[in-house]
């Protein structure tokens, strides 16, 4: 832990000296185009003011409306998802859906493929796993392109992982909603998160396998989803740098999900899972990765999935890598509880730092708060499910508060800090709730 954590912070630190130097170039794009983009799309869906869910985020090629929310529809479809997206299990925003989290209660630590988030910047694509091949090329290897078939890859040294995908943008509406300030992007509550049993090839075994060369720096895989157009400008498909350390430590090659080949919209056959990290660095539908003996960029970790803002460095902070501290109750917002009658609050910590120490509640709006009731053993990269009973005294509003701690030290605040973009969000979620 400690020597990653230390590789790291030292890759960003390289990072962001180029990057405020200029030295980054994306596909085409200069930084100061994609800045201007952005803040035209912040500008043009800005949900704080409008009150509901920007479909779009600023990567996302569909401008659709979604609906407000808490405003479920019936028919609830998202263009471009495989799967069945009933309401009692999914909001639809844009081109994403987000788990209903109060459809949580009662499943296990792994979320099944049924209600597991969905995030797509364009639309989920149907790959032929007989046809697809995985391409590992570029100057960071020691010869040319190696090929993996979908068989090749079954046939390599299997693992599996305990891991969740977060969006780096979960929570992000609260920061409007609750902290008054306005962000771009989809307006997630907190259910753009799902953890599964992902089982595969460690990446670290197939870079080996295509012959890395210790000159190696940075891996870039790419999707093989459509192109990503965001206000006219093609950023070309998904695809976002990891530092050569990260990619040979934990990250996994994943072709199953929960003892199932992967769902067309997890990213079948093939996809990375990054332990810890922000949802965007587990590309799905993985088409190809370069390695390089130098830094690789794309607008994923220039442009976007930065923190941005008065508070961050003009060029905005390094690259996100880890996720942060959450808690939210599988309950549903204004959900209606019988006065003076016991009723179990159940509900999910994680964090993308360490396992979850204890988590707090209170059901006074902050006043008091006291443990919750802890059901897992707490590991990394996974979340703890928790319980604690309540009897609401008397009918009227109340509000419900969750918080949590972690190994490494970290708490919930009660305001998380602003970036423009609107990711990170790790304050103390207010859940209001009716007593009747
Ligand atoms: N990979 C590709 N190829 N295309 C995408 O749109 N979305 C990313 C990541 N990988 C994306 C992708 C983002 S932002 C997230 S949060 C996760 O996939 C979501 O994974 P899931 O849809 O399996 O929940």
């Amino acid at each position: 832990m400690a020597h990653h954590a230390l590789s790291e912070s030292a890759y960003d630190r390289r990072r962001l000296r180029q990057w405020v130097r200029g030295e980054a170039r994306t596909a085409g794009l200069k930084r100061r185009d994609m800045l201007g983009l952005l803040a035209a799309a912040g500008a043009a869906a800005p949900f704080a003011a409008a009150g509901s869910a920007s479909a779009a985020g600023p990567a996302s090629a569909g401008a659709r409306e979604a609906p407000a929310a808490g405003a479920r529809t019936v028919s609830a479809a998202a263009p471009g998802i495989v799967k069945p997206l009933p309401p009692e299990l999914f909001t639809v925003r844009g081109t994403n859906a987000e788990t209903v989290f109060s459809s949580l209660r009662g499943t296990g630590v792994l979320t099944p493929a049924d209600r597991f988030f969905v995030r797509n910047h364009t639309s989920t694509p149907r790959i032929d796993a007989q046809g697809w091949e995985l391409t590992v090329w570029g100057s960071g290897l020691g010869g040319g392109p190696v090929r993996f078939s979908y068989d090749d890859l079954r046939a390599l040294p299997a693992t599996t992982a305990t891991a969740f995908v977060e969006c780096a943008g979960n929570g992000r509406s609260f920061y409007a909603t609750q902290q008054g300030q306005p962000v771009s992007g989809t307006a997630w509550t907190l259910g753009a998160i799902g953890v599964a049993r992902w089982r595969g090839v460690r990446l670290g075994e197939v870079l080996r396998r295509a012959g890395v060369s210790r000159h190696a720096v940075d891996v870039l895989p790419r999707g093989l989803d459509d192109e990503v157009v965001s206000a006219g400008v093609n950023l070309g498909r998904v695809r976002r740098p990891l530092p050569i350390a990260k990619a040979m430590d934990d990250v996994l090659v994943a072709y199953e999900m929960n003892g199932e080949p992967l769902p067309p919209d997890h990213g079948y056959p093939v996809r990375l899972v990054v332990p810890g990290w922000v949802g965007i660095s587990s590309v799905k539908w993985l088409g190809d990765i370069e390695v390089g003996d130098a830094p690789l960029y794309s607008p994923w970790n220039t442009d976007m999935y930065r923190l941005f803002g008065p508070d961050h460095p003009p060029g905005g902070s390094a690259p996100l890598t880890r996720q942060t501290l959450k808690s939210a109750f599988e309950l549903d917002r204004d959900a209606t509880l019988p006065a003076r009658r016991p009723v179990l609050l159940t509900g999910r910590s994680w964090s993308g730092a360490a396992p979850v120490r204890e988590v707090e509640i209170s059901t006074d709006g902050g006043v008091r708060w006291r443990r919750a009731r802890l059901h897992d053993v707490p590991r990394p990269g996974s979340w703890v499910r928790w319980s604690a009973t309540w009897v609401p005294p008397a009918p009227g509003p109340a509000v419900l508060l969750a918080r949590a701690a972690d190994r490494a030290g970290r708490t919930q605040p009660e305001a998380s800090a602003h970036n423009t973009q609107g990711y990170l969000f790790d304050a103390v979620v207010r859940h209001p709730v009716t007593v009747v």
